[in-house]
C-alpha cells in the first residue's frame, strides 16, 4: 500500500526546503491531501512528481544570472551554481559573458592569456562555441572571456538582429548540456540584452545591502521588453538575496523590504539566503568554487539546495 508522507519528509527526500514543497502543492504540482492544517503526499505521487518534473535532459536549460548593479554576487551565483549542478551530475556549461572575465578570475586562469574567448563567439562567425570552451576540473565547462568582449558591445552593433546573436551560436551546445549558466555584467546594456534573449530563465541575486532594490524595478522592465520583443518564453526563475549579514540592522530590513516587494511583483524569493562570509571574498584567491572548497559552510549550502531547486524549475 502507498505510504504517505509529510511535507517535511518530502522536502528532506528531495533535498528541498519545505516551504518549496509547500508552494509545489499550492501550485497543483504535486499531488497532496490535506488533513487537518497539514498536507500528506503520497509515495506514488512523490514518484510521478520526480519523474514529470524533472526536466528532460536532452536539450539544455539556459539561465541568466544577472542584475545591472554592481558586485551583487552574479559571479559567485553563477560559479557555485554551476559547481552545485556539476556535483547533482547534471553537464553543466558556464558562460561568462562580462568583460571582466570574473568567472574565469574565480577560477585561477589568468584572462589575458586566453587565445580565443566568447568575444571571438559573438563576433566571427568561423569561431564555433567548441572552439572556447574549456574543460574544467570543478564539474562544469567554462567559456571565458576577458576585456576583449567590451569591443562585442560596438560590433554587435553592425550585425543584423543584434540581440540575438549568442541565441543563435549557442544552439550546436543545446544537446551536450543539461545546464547552459551565463553570468551577466553589471549593465543592462546589448551584453545583458543577449544573455536574457538566449536563456529560458532569470535569477536574480539581490544584496542585502543599502539601496538594494535600486534599479531592480528597471531591470524588471528590461526582462518585460525581452518578453515582448526577442524571448517571449523567458521566465523570473526567482530572485536570491545575498551577503545578508544578520548582524547588521540594515540586512533584515533589506530582505524584509525585498520580500515584500517579489511579494507584489508575483515573482518567487528562494527561501534560502545566501549569508555573507568571507569565505566567498576568499576563494576567488584560491581559483576554487566555495562550495568545493568549504563545502560545510552555510553559504555553500545554501547554493546547494538553490541547484537542488533548480531541478525541479
Ligand atoms: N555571500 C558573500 N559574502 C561575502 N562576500 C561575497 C559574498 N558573495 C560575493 N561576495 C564578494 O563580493 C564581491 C562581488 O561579488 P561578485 O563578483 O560575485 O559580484 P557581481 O555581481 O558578479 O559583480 P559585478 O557586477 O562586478 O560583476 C566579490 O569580492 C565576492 O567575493
Ligand atoms: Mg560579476
Amino acid at each position: 500500500m502507498d505510504k504517505f508522507l509529510t511535507t517535511d519528509q518530502v522536502a528532506d527526500r528531495l533535498h528541498l526546503h519545505q516551504n518549496t514543497v509547500i508552494r509545489y502543492i499550492r501550485e497543483g504540482k504535486l499531488a497532496a491531501a490535506k488533513v487537518g492544517n497539514a498536507y500528506r503526499i503520497k509515495e506514488s505521487s512523490l514518484a510521478n512528481f520526480v519523474g514529470e518534473v524533472e526536466p528532460p535532459t536532452t536539450t539544455a536549460r539556459i539561465v541568466a544570472v544577472a542584475n545591472q548593479k554592481g558586485g551583487v554576487a552574479k559571479t559567485t551565483t553563477t560559479v557555485n551554481l554551476a559547481a552545485a549542478l556539476g556535483a547533482l551530475g547534471k553537464k553543466v556549461l558556464l558562460i561568462d559573458l562580462d568583460p571582466q572575465g570574473g568567472c574565469a578570475v574565480c577560477l585561477g586562469l589568468d584572462t589575458s592569456s586566453l587565445q580565443r574567448t566568447v568575444y571571438d563567439v559573438l563576433v566571427h562567425r568561423a569561431v564555433d562555441l567548441g572552439k572556447v570552451v574549456m574543460k574544467t576540473t570543478f564539474g562544469f565547462d567554462l567559456a571565458p572571456s576577458n576585456i576583449d568582449l567590451a569591443g562585442a558591445e560596438v560590433e554587435l552593433k553592425q550585425t543584423l538582429a543584434q540581440e540575438s546573436v549568442l541565441k543563435r551560436r549557442l544552439q550546436p551546445a543545446l544537446d551536450a548540456y543539461d545546464y547552459i549558466l551565463i553570468d551577466t555584467p553589471p549593465s543592462l546594456g546589448i551584453l545583458t540584452v543577449n544573455a536574457l534573449t538566449a536563456a529560458h530563465h532569470v535569477l536574480i541575486p539581490v544584496a542585502c545591502e543599502y539601496m538594494a532594490l535600486r534599479g531592480l524595478k528597471m531591470l524588471l522592465d528590461t526582462i518585460e521588453n525581452v518578453q515582448t520583443v526577442t524571448n517571449p518564453g523567458l521566465t523570473i526563475l526567482g530572485v536570491l538575496a545575498t551577503k545578508y549579514d544578520a548582524r547588521t540592522l540594515n540586512s533584515p530590513e533589506v530582505y524584509e523590504y525585498l520580500s515584500q516587494f517579489c511579494q507584489r511583483q508575483n515573482i518567487r524569493l528562494f527561501n534560502q539566503v545566501i549569508k555573507q562570509s568571507v569565505r566567498f571574498m576568499e576563494a576567488p584567491n584560491t581559483g576554487k568554487p566555495l562550495i568545493q572548497l568549504h563545502p560545510e559552510l552555510d553559504g555553500a549550502q545554501a547554493y546547494q539546495q538553490v541547484a537542488q531547486e533548480m531541478l525541479y524549475a
